[in-house]
């Protein structure tokens, strides 16, 4: 494995511990152990992977939301858009998982290059993206769960059926729905917990089958689909406009509902961006990949351009068979073939949607408790709890159930829109965080060894920057806070806790020195 950089080969007692880094040898070393993984990943398996992990409740389910309140027919753009900005956030993200070929995230990454606080910041992040990810994804379920039963005459009762409250566009605040809570959302949670807990490994043969179901399901869309399409549909192209843009509140350029929040392509790019969240999953896998530092950068970047691809066509298919007025926002694939007369494609598409949001939903609530895992052996957060591996199950069995139930609430009494939005804003965040340190280090370190160096120069990190900053302000502002108040809380408990207990400080002989 080729050096990271000179200067990280030992351990360093850095003046500011704020800074102090892992080494990669010390990264190596923690690697290292009983449990270490088999190295069988080709980057076949690793692209697949990542489809697995990404094709889920964004095209299934928010593609209506964004394309009925947001977008109209430009949501195809908004595809092209979000799929843009993903790219040269994947092209950083490879760049780092080619530099610190180690299993792990972005939070490895960080510790690695940047220091114990930007790992901090960005593992904090990650827990917000991937329990309101997961949140997000049951609810999805629920949508398909619904329309699946409901193809049988068979329907949860209405108090049991969604969350208490949503956001109605068309007068611009949130209104009562008459639901209590959404029962499938938080029974799929409390499954997935229970499987989790009894521990699946992450198998790719099991993955490779969904994926293949997915794809098939998303090809029979667009196959089928696109015979349907009226041209017709396509006008107006973009109804509310090709902006969206606003800064905290403030309506920078195009339309705003009723309530302020932006509308127009841009704005159901902001939305639609949850669709591609998961190809950075592929960069947790180094470890099992044959040739991490070339399969892991391939396998990032094949997937997310293999479903930017698909998601285009398939955003082309929806508007165009249906008005984009008239586009079910809870089941809107499947109900489009509904709508068009083909119910036997309805029930194909509804079963391979509720498969592929499934196996989302593993992945996700599986890589949380993870993230968890690693900042707790670091010392970041309670080792007792969060570090706790189960005698008979050998898996995070505290942090799983701790998961399963912040998501099960979260997915049962939440709206879908409002998780959506706050898993997008935390995500983007992650990911301006990923290209500014690829930007960072390409400045401080250009000696330092790039299996994988992303193409373009600095253009690519500082786009990506660019990119992800525009959706981050194409969300509707309350989004802003919540991710302020998120960030403040990881703050203090860091600054209470975690720098306290940092295993770095102490190995550094810098145990709870303020910096
Ligand atoms: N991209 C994943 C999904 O759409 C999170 O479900």
């Amino acid at each position: 494995m080729p050096d990271l950089l000179p200067e990280d080969r030992r351990v360093t007692k850095p003046a500011n511990p704020l800074f102090a880094r892992k080494s990669l040898e010390l990264l190596l070393e923690e690697m290292k152990g009983d449990n270490r993984l088999r190295r069988v990943l080709g980057p076949v398996q690793l692209t697949s992977l990542g489809v697995g992990a990404i094709i889920g409740t964004g095209i299934f389910v928010l593609t209506g939301q964004a394309a009925h309140d947001k977008a109209g027919p430009a949501l195809i753009l908004s595809f092209v858009v979000s799929g843009i900005a993903c790219i040269f956030a994947a092209l950083c993200y490879a760049e780092f998982a080619s530099m610190v070929p180690v299993a792990g995230s972005a939070y490895t990454y960080a510790y690695a290059t940047m220091g114990e606080l930007f790992a901090w910041i960005i593992g904090w992040d990650l827990v917000l993206e991937y329990t309101v990810v997961s949140a997000t994804v049951s609810h999805g379920w629920s949508h398909y769960f619904q329309d699946f039963i409901g193809i049988f005459g068979i329907h949860v009762p209405k108090v049991l059926s969604i969350a208490p409250f949503d956001y109605d566009p068309s007068v611009g605040h949130f209104v009562l729905t008459g639901a209590w809570f959404d029962l499938p959302a938080m029974i799929v949670a409390g499954v997935v917990t229970v499987i989790l807990v009894k521990g699946i490994r992450e198998s790719a043969g099991f993955n490779t089958a969904m994926v293949i179901v997915k794809l098939a399901i998303v090809f029979l869309v667009i196959g089928v689909g696109a015979f349907y399409v009226n041209p017709e549909n396509w006008k107006p192209f973009a109804p509310f406009g090709y902006a969206g843009v606003s800064l905290f509140g403030h309506t920078v350029l195009g339309q705003t509902d009723a309530g302020g929040h932006p509308l127009g392509m841009l704005a159901g790019a902001a939305i639609i961006f949850f669709a591609y969240i998961g190809f950075d999953s592929v960069s947790t896998h180094a470890e099992e990949a044959k040739r991490p530092q070339k399969d892991v950068p391939i396998g990032i970047v094949a997937s997310l351009l293999l479903c930017t691809v698909l998601y285009i066509a398939v955003a082309a298919v929806l508007t165009g068979m249906v008005p984009y007025d008239r586009i079910n926002i809870d089941a809107p694939v499947s109900d489009a073939f509904a709508q068009v007369g083909l119910p036997w494609i309805q029930l194909l598409v509804a079963l391979g949607a509720l498969a592929g949001i499934t196996s989302v939903l593993l992945v996700m609530m599986l890589s949380q408790p993870r993230v968890l895992l690693a900042m707790a052996r670091d010392g970041l957060i309670p080792q007792s709890f969060f570090g706790a591996v189960h005698e008979r199950f050998r898996t995070p069995w505290k942090s799983t159930i701790l998961t399963g139930i912040v998501v099960a609430l979260l997915g049962g009494f939440l709206p879908l829109r409002m998780l959506a939005e706050l898993t997008n804003i935390g995500t983007l965040l992650a990911f301006v965080i990923v290209c500014v340190a690829v930007l960072i280090m390409r400045v401080t370190h250009p000696e330092a060894a790039r299996p994988f160096r992303a193409p373009g120069g600095l253009a690519t990190p500082i786009l990506g920057i660019a990119l992800c900053l525009l959706l981050m302000m194409s969300l509707p502002v309350e989004n802003w806070w919540r991710l302020l108040i998120w960030l403040a809380a990881g703050m203090l408990i860091y600054v209470f806790y975690g720098r306290h207990h940092s295993e770095l400080r102490k190995r550094n002989g810098n145990r709870g020195q303020l910096p």
